[in-house]
């Protein structure tokens, strides 16, 4: 099953306004500081950093501002968004599937709340292709598959998408009227959070299907007070 915003004819206004709220909520939560700590610890390949499946790039420019690690960013995903970039980030905007795209490694890749929407297959692959071409990457996952991560995501689609959107996003007229005239927003923003937690696995299960056998591949799972996330980190090759 995809997530809503996965299929071509979810409308653009709709994912604007949904990878927004999804991404602020993420850094307003604080639950990247673990991942960002971790990233500060490690020695890295590479010194560009490369977000791939972006969304709103929010939570990818908040990494790449607060670890410090890294000289460039770029940012990209299978649907672009219009909206104004920050001058000292690269966008691509023509649409960038990860499941068809070449690595590299010039580059440090983050995936960031994005690993679930792929299925097994597609996600062996992704780690394959990407070890194939010797790059680091690093995989946060912040879901998992429990019934207080379910109860968490609903509250923050309802609840929390119509009291803190004022304080997390910019508001706009279309952000006002997706909120509390028709609530499209919320509603999407629950849907395929709920179908998110189905789809997400725990850390036991993503060392299972991708690191018993990997030398490469550590499957971490930090936490702090915003919650558990998982960190699957791919080492580059020497
Ligand atoms: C839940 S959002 C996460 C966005 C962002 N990383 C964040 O943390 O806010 C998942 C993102 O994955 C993107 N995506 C889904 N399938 C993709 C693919 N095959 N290639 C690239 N991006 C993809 C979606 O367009 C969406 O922006």
């Amino acid at each position: 099953m995809k997530e809503l915003e996965d299929h071509t004819w979810f409308p653009d206004f709709l994912r604007v306004e949904q990878a927004e709220f999804i991404g602020q909520m993420a850094v307003f939560s604080g639950i990247y500081k673990p991942f960002i700590q971790l990233l500060k610890n490690c020695v890295h390949n590479s010194d560009s950093l490369h977000d791939l499946c972006s969304g709103s790039g929010v939570p990818g420019l908040h990494i790449f501002n607060a670890s410090t690690s890294f000289k460039s960013l770029t940012l990209s995903d299978k649907f672009p968004l219009q909206k104004q970039w920050p001058d000292n980030i690269r966008y691509l905007s023509i649409s960038t599937d990860i499941l068809e795209m070449e690595f590299t490694p010039q580059y440090c890749y983050i995936l960031l709340n994005a690993f679930h929407h792929f299925n097994e297959e597609e996600q062996n692959s992704i780690i394959k292709r990407c070890q194939e071409a010797g790059a680091e990457m690093y995989i946060a996952e912040i879901l998992e598959p429990t019934l207080m991560c379910a109860i968490k995501v609903f509250l923050a689609g309802t609840i929390g998408v119509l009291l803190l959107t004022p304080f997390i996003c910019k508001m706009t007229w279309r952000k006002f009227i997706l909120t509390y005239l028709i609530p499209l927003n919320s509603i999407t923003v629950s849907i395929d959070g709920i179908i998110s937690v189905f789809k997400s696995k725990s850390q036991s299960r993503y060392i299972n299907q991708l690191a018993k056998d990997n030398k490469q591949l550590n499957v971490l799972r930090l936490s702090n007070l915003a919650g558990p996330s998982i960190i699957l980190h791919l080492q580059a090759c020497a």
